[in-house]
């Protein structure tokens, strides 16, 4: 039997194809069922963790690298979990164009990009637009988590949320189930970042109803 490929789980990977508008995601999962999102799933780690403790919930992992998206489709696939989808795309365009108002219970962004340098600030996700498009996809009542360890990057993120706090009350940040003791979501960044002793900072929004 040869190596695995990425064809041999096209089921957990999920094409966008050209003109595809709005995304049915009872379609996608092949059921009606409460969905997570996470941007920039990186090596799948959480995703995986996550899916696994929660069989009841749809999980949806955006990830831009092509390298890490390989990686993490190949292990959905080996541990055979049916309640992920992984899609290889920009988050910030795949919210806009391909969510609907009101239909996504939590989205988890951990250690998104922190580009240090001033002339690439602008490429970081949390800014004013996307956050208005987290937000208008969010049901009511929905959660949003976000951890970075990068100080600058966390004062622009508290900016950002600060602008629009009328629409979430700030929560108490939940750990996940990938999280090991000590851990906030287990990560691979943010154990790779443990080890180096870095400080996190996390924040936990809940959509007001
Ligand atoms: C620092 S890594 C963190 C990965 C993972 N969340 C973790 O904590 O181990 C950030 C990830 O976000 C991905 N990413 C950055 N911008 C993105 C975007 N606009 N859309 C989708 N993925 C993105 C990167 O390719 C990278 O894998």
């Amino acid at each position: 039997m040869g190596k695995r490929t990425l064809k041999d789980y096209p089921h957990v990977r999920l094409e966008l194809e050209p003109g595809l508008g709005i995304l049915d995601l009872a379609e996608v999962f092949g059921r009606d069922a409460p969905t997570h999102l996470e941007i920039g799933s990186g090596k799948g780690t959480f995703i995986l963790n996550q899916a696994s403790a929660q069989p009841e919930v749809n999980f949806l992992g955006i990830e831009w690298a092509n390298r890490y998206f390989r990686y993490a489709v190949d292990r959905v696939g080996r541990w055979g979990l049916s309640n992920i989808r992984l899609i290889r795309t920009d988050a910030a365009a795949f919210v806009r164009d391909h969510l609907e108002d009101h239909t996504i219970d939590w989205i988890h962004i951990y250690f998104p990009d922190p580009w240090p340098k001033r002339r690439h600030q602008k490429r970081r996700f949390i800014n004013d637009q996307n956050i208005e498009q987290l937000l208008r996809v969010l049901k009511k009542g929905g959660r949003m988590q976000i951890i970075t360890d990068h100080p600058d990057y966390w004062r622009q993120i508290q900016e950002v949320l600060e602008r629009h706090a009328s629409c979430f009350d700030f929560v108490r940040f939940q750990p996940t189930a990938s999280a090991t003791a000590g851990e906030w979501v287990g990560t691979n960044f943010e154990r790779k970042y443990l080890k180096e002793e870095r400080a996190f900072y996390a924040v936990a929004i809940e959509k007001k109803a």
